[in-house]
């Protein structure tokens, strides 16, 4: 590493955004997920939140996130996003969808602005398999489309792997007719390798053409950020061959953006992706014993100036939205609200 590249040519260093996981339990059974059916009893006290929210507000955070596990689970949710709104801040919910129809209301009244639902197959039969929901498709698109009536941003998050990519560009028109606001199409990440086949491959190249290079000509809902398999040759080369997904292309900005807070564990992170890493722990465990609710405190600043150089060439699970997202920051182009 260069020390005289550590720095961040200048851009605003101020996290904006902050993701917090209130709890773990999860009502739905995903193939992929670490929090599939948990039972686990822990929930974000109201009250420390507003503790927390207090300190985000300090440090001049505008957007908070809410996940978990299922966040629309918990039972203060609503007074939660609630108090958000009471800070002036604004807040989003990455939810399955199950409750989001029901609760939509409320969440309105509470000053809800965005809704994330995650959807990873373009019909119910693949869509609910894989999360092991029956009638979770039906309800993730019911809760969308009364979002968007009532006037929320939408925004659909959705895990692809060799058993869901063929159903993209299905899925695409279908976001695309529900005037969806934004779609974030990452990729599957296990603890090993994705077994693409060598015809997948072949296939993929037709589903790239058509979600992405088509779909500007087609006024298609264009994903957020890198090709889920790499922009380039090279990195869809190293994406079939070791599963890295695509980083960004210089330094990464998003550590000067994004906060994750794992309330359960106390555990805080310079971004968004460590959190589900196998690094996590050791990431995290530095931060454990000291931090409380400080959201800043001073080995942040070196996690942050580390993973800013380095992120880009050692980061195995970085999200599209965040390598595109870290692209647009380094680029100084313009950033509109929710744009990570
Ligand atoms: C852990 S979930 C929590 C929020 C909510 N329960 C949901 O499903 O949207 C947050 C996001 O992580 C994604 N996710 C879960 N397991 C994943 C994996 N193995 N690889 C990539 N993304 C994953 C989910 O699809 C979802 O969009
Ligand atoms: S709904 Fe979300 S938290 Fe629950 S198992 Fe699925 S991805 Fe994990």
């Amino acid at each position: 590493m260069d020390a005289s590249d550590s720095t961040n040519q200048g851009l605003v260093e101020r996290p904006t955004y902050l993701f917090l996981r209130v709890l773990e339990a999860c009502n739905a059974g995903c193939e992929m997920c670490a929090f599939a059916f948990s039972t686990d009893p822990y929930r974000l006290p109201h009250s420390r939140l507003v503790q927390i929210l207090q300190v985000a507000r300090r440090e001049g955070m505008r957007y908070i996130r809410f996940t978990g596990g299922e966040p629309l689970v918990h039972a203060e949710i609503i007074p939660m996003i609630a108090t958000v709104s009471a800070e002036c801040m604004l807040s989003s919910i990455i939810t399955n969808g199950a409750l989001l129809a029901r609760k939509l209301p409320d969440l309105v009244s509470a000053g809800l602005r965005q809704a994330i639902v995650s959807i990873d197959g373009a019909c119910a039969e693949t869509h609910d398999r894989i999360r092991a929901t029956p009638g979770l498709f039906e309800r993730a698109v019911e809760g969308l489309t009364l979002a968007k009536e009532r006037g929320l941003r939408t925004r659909v998050n959705t895990v692809c792997g060799p058993n869901n990519f063929r159903e993209l560009p299905r899925l695409q028109d279908l976001l695309t007719d529900l005037h969806i606001d934004q779609w974030e199409l990452s990729s599957l990440k296990l603890e090993r390798r994705l077994d693409y086949t060598s015809r997948d491959i072949q296939e993929v190249d037709e589903v790239i053409r058509y979600v992405y290079t088509d779909a500007v000509s087609s006024n298609r809902l264009l994903p957020t950020g890198k090709v889920w398999c790499g922009n380039s040759s090279e990195e869809r080369d190293r994406y079939f061959a070791s599963g890295i997904t695509p980083r960004p292309d210089t330094r990464c900005h998003v550590v000067h953006r994004v906060r994750y807070l794992d309330a359960k564990r106390d555990w805080l992170f310079p971004c968004s992706l460590l959190p589900h890493r196998p690094e996590a722990q050791r990431v995290a465990e530095t931060m454990s014993a000291e931090t409380g609710i400080t959201l800043s405190p001073s080995h942040m600043r070196n996690m942050v100036d580390w993973y800013y150089v380095n992120g880009p060439d050692v980061c195995t699970g970085c999200s599209t939205t965040a390598a595109g997202y870290s692209n647009m920051l380094h680029n100084r182009q313009l950033e509109g609200d929710w744009a990570y």
